[in-house]
């Protein structure tokens, strides 16, 4: 048997949370990979960058403007997709939002904010992508969880957010078996501290040397260094991986 390929030649994907750090890097990724890319993210975001650094790779891409927390707005966003490139057959969820409180002053808006970005907003993405994906015959999707799913970090009141994530692998765990048999694997990665935006929020970046010092790779990591493992739940090379946490944290969960 030929050794499966981890290429996704000339398959049409849709990535949220693509104006900026990690989704951002993915969706340049998946075009370096060989895939056509819908770039998905807040209108005010910076869409035209990314499809910009696409267009570089010699694939194509359509930006969409969206909030992944309006359904109809995905749906809407998947169409396009569809009709611009071609039939959606994978999907990387990576919107997602962060902050911090201590849970015994956290008002209830800033608790359902969180869960209704990094939660619903991807439960919504997987519906939208997933209607699309059982039309079109399968295919793979990826949800962008955390280690902050499986730990909590040492010093960061962020009790929503790490239960936002750890809701995400289970989510992920759900539909994979609800969509198995059906020709759909869905996995999640989980990073570890990755340098982007969001950890330059002022309650995290006094913390990066403490980031540092708790992953046993003794650093951050860079948003290149979540494409490969993404690439590898998407593609050929992990026909028999669903249901998968795949934690990409240089060794955090280990201590
Ligand atoms: N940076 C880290 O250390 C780290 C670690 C673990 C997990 N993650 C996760 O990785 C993902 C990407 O994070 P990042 O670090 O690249 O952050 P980022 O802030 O650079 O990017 C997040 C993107 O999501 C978009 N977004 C937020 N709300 C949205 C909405 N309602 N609809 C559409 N788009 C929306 C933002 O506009 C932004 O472009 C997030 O889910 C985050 O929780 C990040």
């Amino acid at each position: 048997m030929a050794v499966p390929s981890f290429r996704l030649d000339d398959s049409v994907a849709l990535v949220t949370g693509a104006g900026s750090g990690i989704g951002r890097r993915l969706a340049i990724g998946l075009a370096e990979m060989g895939a056509d890319v819908g770039c998905l993210d807040l209108p005010q975001s910076d869409l035209a960058s990314t499809a910009e650094a696409i267009g570089e790779t010699g694939r194509r891409a359509v930006a969409l403007p969206a909030d992944v927390t309006r359904a109809e707005a995905l749906a809407e966003a998947v169409a396009r997709v569809e009709r611009e490139l071609g039939p959606l057959r994978l999907a990387v969820n990576a919107a997602g939002i962060a902050n911090a409180a201590p849970a015994e002053d956290m008002p209830v808006e800033q608790w359902n904010k969180v869960i209704e970005v990094n939660l619903n907003g991807v439960f919504l993405s997987c519906q939208a992508e997933g209607r699309a994906l059982l039309r079109n015959g399968g295919g793979s999707i990826v949800n962008i969880a955390s280690m902050s799913g499986t730990i909590a970090n040492r010093g960061l009141t962020q009790a929503h957010y790490n239960a936002s994530k750890a809701a995400v692998t289970q989510l992920t765990k759900s539909l994979a078996t609800e969509w198995c048999d059906r020709g759909i694997r869905v996995n999640s990665v989980s990073p570890g501290y990755t340098a982007t935006p969001m950890n330059r929020r002022p309650e995290v970046a006094e913390r990066v040397a403490r980031f540092e010092a708790d992953t046993p790779l003794g650093r951050m990591a860079t948003v290149d260094e979540m494409v490969g493992p993404t690439v590898f739940l998407l593609s050929d090379a992990a026909s028999f991986v669903t249901g998968v946490d795949l934690l990409v944290d240089g060794g955090v969960t280990c201590w």
